[in-house]
């Protein structure tokens, strides 16, 4: 395990309420450095209050959290110099351009002369925004400002990203952007991001860890794919046969122990083994059957399967 400088996030029974009630209820993980943490949950589970926590933007009324060793209730503005978040309204200030938005918060974290002018520059072509950087914010569509709030979130090169839906109202390059911003950040600059989304497609592909809320509370917290291991502890395969399976394949495969299940599909068959270990020699015994295997590919569940089972579990 991790010691605990290792974790660049920690919450530790973490509870915050409103006058409407409890938006965030014992509240417990950890998040080593380096890793993406997919938050998920449905509308008002408590996302953005987590980050808003985090951040030291709240405070909790009980329980704790860590960010980089530092307390935020207490350091929020160290934290908040060491960390850059997106949120899901773009809070920029509207009578200024996208230039003077970026160049009054470069001021506040300290950058000044080239250095800022080159980040700035930088950050303006990633989210491909400098052409409209003298135009005033008031203007942009929902994605321009998205994609200047995290050039914005960026400036200082920030060791935590909170990302609050950061691909909500982008067009497909914008979030094909920051789907790669996150994976460079995270994998070459072992930068920590928490990513709260409800695209799962886009959460699966790049989160580490996942977290899935309710109601203010942790119903899930791991690996997708231990979470995953520990739901479905068979390996669905598909089998390309070029055709449905001929009963002499379709008995053969039901006749292997390593085969929990079959099922026949239109090209060919799906079915369940304990790993991958498995696969060589099933395809060996469909080929001794007088079967033809054109290919095979692994179907493991993964993020977004886990989430729509905890959902299950927590509705049963
Ligand atoms: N400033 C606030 N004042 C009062 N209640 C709040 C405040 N912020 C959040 N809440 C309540 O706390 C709960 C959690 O809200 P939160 O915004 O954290 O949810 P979320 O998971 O981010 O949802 P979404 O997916 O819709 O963004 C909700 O019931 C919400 O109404
Ligand atoms: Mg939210």
């Amino acid at each position: 395990m991790p010691s605990s400088v290792e974790f660049a996030l920690r919450c530790s029974g973490v509870t915050r309420f409103f006058p409407s009630g409890v938006a965030v209820d014992d509240l417990s993980f950890d998040v080593p450095r380096g890793s993406v943490l997919a938050l998920l949950g449905n509308n008002g589970a408590g996302k953005t209050t987590t980050i808003r926590l985090l951040n030291g933007v709240l405070r909790p009324d009980s329980g704790s959290c860590r960010v980089l060793g530092l307390d935020p209730a207490i350091h929020g503005t160290d934290v908040r110099r060491r960390t850059g978040v997106v949120t899901e309204n773009a809070g920029l200030d509207d009578r200024l351009t996208a230039l003077e938005n970026l160049e009054s918060t470069a001021r506040l974290r300290g950058l000044r002369g080239k250095t800022a002018r080159a980040r700035i520059d930088d950050l303006l072509e990633r989210f491909d925004m400098s052409r409209q950087a003298g135009q005033l914010c008031q203007g942009f569509s929902t994605g321009q400002r998205r994609r200047v709030a995290l050039a914005r979130a960026l400036l200082h090169d920030p060791e935590v990203l909170f990302l609050d839906e950061p691909t909500s109202g982008l067009d497909p390059a914008g979030a094909r952007a920051v789907m790669e911003l996150i994976d460079h950040s995270a994998r070459e600059r072992g930068r920590t991001i928490v990513l709260c989304t409800h695209f799962l497609g886009e959460a699966g592909t790049s989160a580490d860890l996942m977290a899935v809320m309710h109601h203010g509370r942790l119903a899930a917290f791991g690996r997708p794919e231990e979470l995953a291991a520990a739901r479905w502890p068979f390996l669905d395969v598909y089998l390309d046969l070029g055709g449905p399976p001929t009963p002499e394949v379709e008995a053969t495969l039901r006749g292997l122990v390593t085969v929990r299940a079959v099922r026949p599909v239109a090209d060919g068959a799906l079915v369940s083994v304990p790993g991958r270990d498995a696969i060589p020699s099933v395809v060996a015994d469909v080929v001794a059957s007088g079967g033809r295997v054109y290919g095979t590919r692994s179907l493991p569940k993964g993020l977004e399967d886990v989430y729509f089972a905890v959902q299950q579990e927590i509705a049963a």
